[in-house]
């Protein structure tokens, strides 16, 4: 019998308008517009139109996303702040660590987004001193972090999942091997969550941060981290504002009194708009359960693996998919171009550098994942 997902993928294809033309599997870049999102939108726009402003609405709606986000990760609504993008979220943890003392080393994976790494190697002007974690064939290997992780180190920053490839690393493991040394461990999740169940607590994670246009079908302008609680107390970023405050509307411009939650973390005015919208993305992924969502992408991550190897492309990384993300990446050289051609044949994929990504979510089928591969298979041939 055809493998089938544990929810009613119909009912959920039949919400996404974008189905009717295209196949998207470029949720590692962006996800695709449902009705419950536009109408999330919309209820914005009414709200702006109809009352001019609401701030009261607003900060509930800022509330509520967080709400939606602790759920995602089992975390209290009060560990987690919202920013604009993933980078400000790095920056306002790295800001808050001390790196003047002996703990100054940053040990950073090379798996990371570009953009971690900046936010890392700007420490180094703040006495923070950057080592790298290797990736080797599209992998990381957790005995890497051994000879690594000593007293110096004030903090491991390692992805969940791997932007690139789709190689997903056990953060738990690495969290442990963190504390036996003293140091924290902040998780890039912006490639895993969604996809794959994600606890904190049980992770043991300090930190984790992600965003949410990919995996939990929402837009840019809007990320969230969490704040492990026990640290709140401690930390007190360089980047900071108004929301950051115990009571942004008591307007004590002489006073920097922090909040006692992680909205100490928060700056100015949040990401109202893009924060209607995160929720109800957020409440998709919710109300299917990532428990459920996870073998499904297995099942179709395996036929990419396997129907990939079929028709003679050059899988970048590990073909072992309990290691992976629901992201495939196959190595094609031009990569713009082929994307470019994919999606003239009706198949949107996500182009980096020299490879490839094919990211379905809970919404694909293996059809999907197979006219995918005969697109890409051609236009590769063709370039
Ligand atoms: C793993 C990961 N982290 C961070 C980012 C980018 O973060 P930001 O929200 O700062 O653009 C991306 C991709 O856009 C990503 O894939």
């Amino acid at each position: 019998m055809a493998p089938t997902p544990a929810y009613d993928l119909a009912s959920w294809r039949a919400r996404i308008p974008l189905l009717g033309s295209l196949i998207p599997m470029n949720n590692c870049s962006q996800a695709p517009q449902t009705d419950i999102t536009r109408a999330a939108a919309e209820r914005y726009l009414d709200s702006w139109n109809r009352s001019g402003m609401d701030w009261d609405a607003w900060m509930e709606e800022i509330a509520l996303a967080k709400q939606e986000f602790a759920t995602l990760i089992n975390a209290s609504p009060n560990e987690i702040a919202a920013f604009s993008c993933v980078s400000e979220a790095a920056s306002a943890v790295a800001t808050a660590l001390d790196f003047s003392g002996s703990r100054s080393k940053v040990l950073v994976t090379e798996a990371e987004f570009p953009t971690i790494g900046h936010v890392w190697l700007a420490q180094e002007r703040r006495g923070a001193h950057v080592e790298w974690v290797p990736m080797r064939d599209g992998q990381i290997d957790a005995s890497e972090y051994d000879a690594r992780i000593d007293e110096s180190t004030a903090v491991v920053s390692a992805c969940h999942g791997c932007y690139m490839n789709g190689f997903m690393q056990d953060v738990g493991a690495i969290a442990e091997r963190a504390h036996a040394k003293g140091a924290l461990l902040f998780v890039d999740a912006y490639q895993t969550l969604g996809t794959v169940p994600i606890d904190v607590k049980e992770i043991g994670a300090d930190f984790l941060a992600a965003g949410n246009l990919k995996f939990l079908m929402g837009v840019p302008g809007i990320a969230f981290l969490y704040v492990r609680q026990e640290l709140i107390d401690r930390l007190q970023p360089l980047v900071t504002g108004w929301f950051g405050r115990s009571n942004p509307f008591a307007f004590q411009v002489k006073q920097l009194d922090w909040s006692t939650t992680a909205s100490r973390f928060d700056a100015g005015t949040p990401p109202v708009v893009s924060a209607y919208i995160a929720r109800a993305g957020m409440s998709i992924i919710n109300s299917i359960g990532p428990k459920r969502i996870r073998p499904w992408l297995e099942v179709l991550g395996q036929r990419l693996i396997d129907g990939g190897a079929d028709r003679g492309l050059t899988l970048h990384g590990t073909a072992d998919m309990s290691r992976k993300t629901a992201t495939t990446a196959f190595v094609v050289g031009d990569s713009h171009a082929v994307e470019v051609t994919m999606r003239r044949h009706g198949v949107l994929p996500s182009a980096r550098g020299s490879v490839i990504r094919l990211a379905p979510h809970f919404y694909n089928t293996v059809d999907d994942i197979d006219v995918a591969l005969d697109v890409l298979t051609a236009a590769v041939a063709a370039s």
